[in-house]
């Protein structure tokens, strides 16, 4: 997506900028030349008053602030950590939340369902759950309140439990995928969307809650949009549950008028102005500059507030994160009078007490490097700069190939406006955007397109279908997805088996719908409790090794090191199998005793491996409850487990076309093998494979974990599709496999 900066180019840049010259900036098409002029002397003001009045300026500085913001020179000696519990009690009677508790709770009482309109940063998340707690409402029921982002759900978590003063997980807990930090004392319960939405199917009226809050309505996932749905009926149902919307922009009318024009609630707010400035020229990689931008602000507005940058993803966010220390250590070198910067990434993979780096107090200036989750879901005090991307991964969903991938896209201009809002929270603030504005007027959409009209419906019309929901085109969506990708969705199930003829669940898609992940993995589970596979203590490790991140530690800058990481990787690969390759690691691991030193040694992710055993404690417990039996012994045979591969993944067949090529059966679409599959450099490629995922890298299709499977694997698993593309077996054979095999699903579904 871009090329890595040079050293040299980048620095000499930077240096001509710190001795006075210009910004490659301009104001809203304003003119260039007094920007600039301003810009210098803005510069010159600030470094001016850092160097002859410290004193003068950590005034001005304390003044402005409400005690909690540092002026950025740092202490001497070791900072606390943490905020005290006197500052979170002061920071928390500054919101604006604050201030209209008792009208808040009184709009509460008279209503059902309350639109809560508020600037980020005002307090939704963190007081209104608090708030109904102190009402009241905790006697009647849980306090839910849904984020369209785990991270966001765990920190912000973290953050009431601090101020409430209590143990995480007791009376304020959490709840994600694969991690539940409730308990039987928990009162205020954060979660994801996707966790309220299968509470529902297990309690469809969602008895033991008194208030849910659905924050971060405005993002419009997939999730919080199905359950808005499912809302209009169940509030009917439970005239005593009290239903909160909040949406940090103004377009809450589509929620009011959606609940039969319901109250809003305006929670009044404070912003400083914010200068915009837009890049006169196309930026041609914007991580390099980007890297450019922060160094030029730290430079020249020394201790005027933290930096915020917008980048797309992980890799980008690490890249940039590694340029801006790398470029600032060789400025200090230079002048040591250079304050060195707080680098922080935060992205929603990132290991918790990494994240939660970013709220705590610095010693010096800290120069967060984000992707949008730091648009409204989380709001870090003391933002004076934004340097905006423009860009962001956007999940794109090709029904073609039945494939989803991130993709870099533009920004809308709504989240334009809401990433420059940043900076204008705690004081006046600048937004550096790294586009034009002609860009922004072309290629920006006004608002950003609801997740439901733009993803995969598999998963979801498999949990509506499981919540009776009968006729699709009549259940009230917010924005109706497209006819076309419903019905892509339940074409994809009944080729799966989840759904019959008549549209209607099967058992097997019954059974689907009850574990938290993909409908495939899923599947692959059940399939593997079956007598003829006989494999599921090995598959339900492989479906937790499929749900982390990937493993391999591979160093971005270091050759030799990369080499040994390459040739670790192939150590553990089986070789014909990347399902068994991740099952071969998975079970080194645990004989290793989990052990993190063994990990570093092998390039190995630690972290992952860990959650990879978690995940899989879980998806027992499923099972378990499910009455789907995990087996005791291990799998003696593990071309078994390969054919249980095959029967589970059958739609992602692809056939040999030339060395490293592969073409995908049913569309006829080539796909490449990925380098780090362990079928990867085989000498002898196998005729047919299927893959768990394709992913791009630029404009190729790689398939990502192969195994090899039997063609007659595929005629059986497969009949319909591949009947006429698989060769070598009769077509009298395959419908007697075909029947077996359906008498098998029968029966795993009767037990
Ligand atoms: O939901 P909304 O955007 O209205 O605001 P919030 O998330 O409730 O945040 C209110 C305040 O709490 C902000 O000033 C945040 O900086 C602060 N906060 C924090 O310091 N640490 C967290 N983990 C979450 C919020
Ligand atoms: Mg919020």
């Amino acid at each position: 997506s871009h090329t890595v900066m040079s050293n040299h180019t980048g620095m000499i840049d930077v240096i001509r900028d710190r001795t006075g010259d210009l910004f490659k900036f301009s104001k809203n098409g304003s003119s260039v030349v007094n920007e600039r002029r301003k810009n210098r002397d803005r510069q010159r003001n600030a470094r001016e008053s850092v160097r002859s009045d410290n004193s003068a300026l950590e005034k001005v500085v304390r003044k402005g602030s409400n005690g909690t913001r540092h002026d950025g020179r740092g202490t001497r000696t070791n900072p606390p950590p943490r905020y005290s519990r006197a500052d979170i009690q002061r920071q928390r009677q500054a919101l604006p939340a604050y201030k209209v508790r008792e009208q808040f709770l009184k709009v509460v009482r008279e209503n059902q369902v309350v639109v809560v309109i508020g600037e980020t940063g005002s307090g939704k998340t963190t007081q209104l759950p608090q708030f109904l707690y102190g009402e009241g409402y905790k006697e009647r029921g849980l306090i839910g309140i849904t984020q369209p982002r785990r991270v966001a759900a765990v920190s912000v978590a973290q953050r009431v439990s601090e101020e409430m003063n209590v143990k995480l997980g007791e009376e304020v807990g959490f709840s994600i995928r694969f991690e539940d930090r409730s308990s039987s004392k928990t009162r205020i319960k954060f979660m994801t969307d996707g966790i309220l939405l299968r509470e529902t199917l297990q309690d469809e009226d969602l008895d033991k809650y008194s208030c849910i809050i659905m924050d971060e309505a405005h993002e419009r996932s997939l999730n919080t949009d199905i359950l808005i749905g499912l809302f209009k009926k169940l509030l009917a149902r439970r005239r005593d549950l009290k239903l909160i919307v909040t949406s940090a922009t103004l377009n809450a009318d589509k929620f009011s008028s959606f609940f039969g024009n319901a109250e809003q609630f305006i929670i009044p707010g404070r912003t400083y102005p914010v200068d915009i400035m837009f890049s006169s020229v196309p930026v041609m990689d914007y991580v390099e500059e980007a890297v450019k931008q922060v160094l030029r602000v730290h430079l020249s507005a020394e201790n005027k507030g933290d930096i915020l940058v917008f980048m797309t993803g992980q890799e980008d966010i690490e890249v940039t994160c590694s340029q801006i220390e790398e470029e600032l250590d060789n400025l200090r070198k230079l002048d040591e009078t250079i304050k060195p910067l707080q680098v922080l990434p935060i992205y929603s993979t990132l290991p918790a007490d990494l994240q939660a780096r970013i709220f705590e107090r610095s010693e010096y200036r800290k120069c967060i490097v984000a992707t949008n989750i730091a648009e409204t879901s989380l709001t870090v005090d003391g933002i004076g700069f934004v340097i905006d991307t423009g860009l962001m991964k956007l999940k794109v969903y090709n029904a073609r190939l039945s494939m989803e991938s991130l993709q870099i896209t533009p920004i809308s201009l709504a989240q334009a406006n809401q990433r420059a809002g940043r900076a204008g929270r705690t004081g006046p603030g600048t937004c550096y955007r790294l586009y034009t504005l002609t860009a922004a007027q072309t290629e920006m959409l006004p608002e950003p397109i609801p997740e439901i009209q733009r993803t995969n419906l598999e998963n979801t019309i498999l949990l509506l279908k499981s919540l009776k929901v009968k006729d699709l085109s009549r259940f009230p969506f917010l924005d109706r997805p497209s006819i076309e990708s419903i019905s892509t969705a339940q074409y994809q199930l009944w080729s799966e088996g989840a759904l019959d003829n008549f549209g209607d669940l099967t058992l097997l898609g019954e059974r689907m719908s009850r574990f938290p992940i993909e409908p495939t993995l899923s599947k692959f589970l059940i399939l593997s409790t079956l007598d003829r596979f006989h494999c599921s203590k090995e598959v339900v490790t492989i479906v937790a090794m499929l749900s982390i991140p990937p493993i391999f530690v591979r160093p971005n800058n270091d050759m030799g090191l990369q080499k040994k990481s390459d040739s670790s990787r192939e150590k553990f690969q089986v070789a014909e199998s990347d399902h068994l390759t991740l099952l071969n690691i998975y079970d080194q691991f645990m004989s290793h005793g989990r052990n993190e030193k063994w990990c570093q040694h092998n390039f190995l992710q630690h972290k992952s491996l860990r959650r990879a055993s978690e995940i899989r404690e879980q998806l027992v417990q499923i099972m378990k409850n499910n009455k789907l039996d995990l087996t005791v012994q291990d799998c003696e045979d593990w071309n078994l487990i390969r054919e249980c591969v095959c029967a589970a993944f059958f739609l992602n067949g692809a056939s040999f076309k030339k060395y490293g090529q592969y073409q995908h059966l049913r569309s006829g679409l080539e796909m490449a093998l990925h380098p780090t599959s362990a079928l990867y450099g085989m000498g002898d490629l196998p005729k047919y494979v299927v893959y768990h995922e394709v992913i791009l890298s630029g404009r190729v299709q790689h398939m990502n974990y192969v195994s090899t499977v039997k063609g007659e694997w595929l005629i059986e698993y497969g009949g319909v599709f591949y009947s006429k593309r698989v060769r070598g077996v009769s077509s009298k054979e395959h419908q007697r496999r075909k029947e077996t095999e359906y008498e098998e699903y029968l029966q795993a579904s009767k037990k």
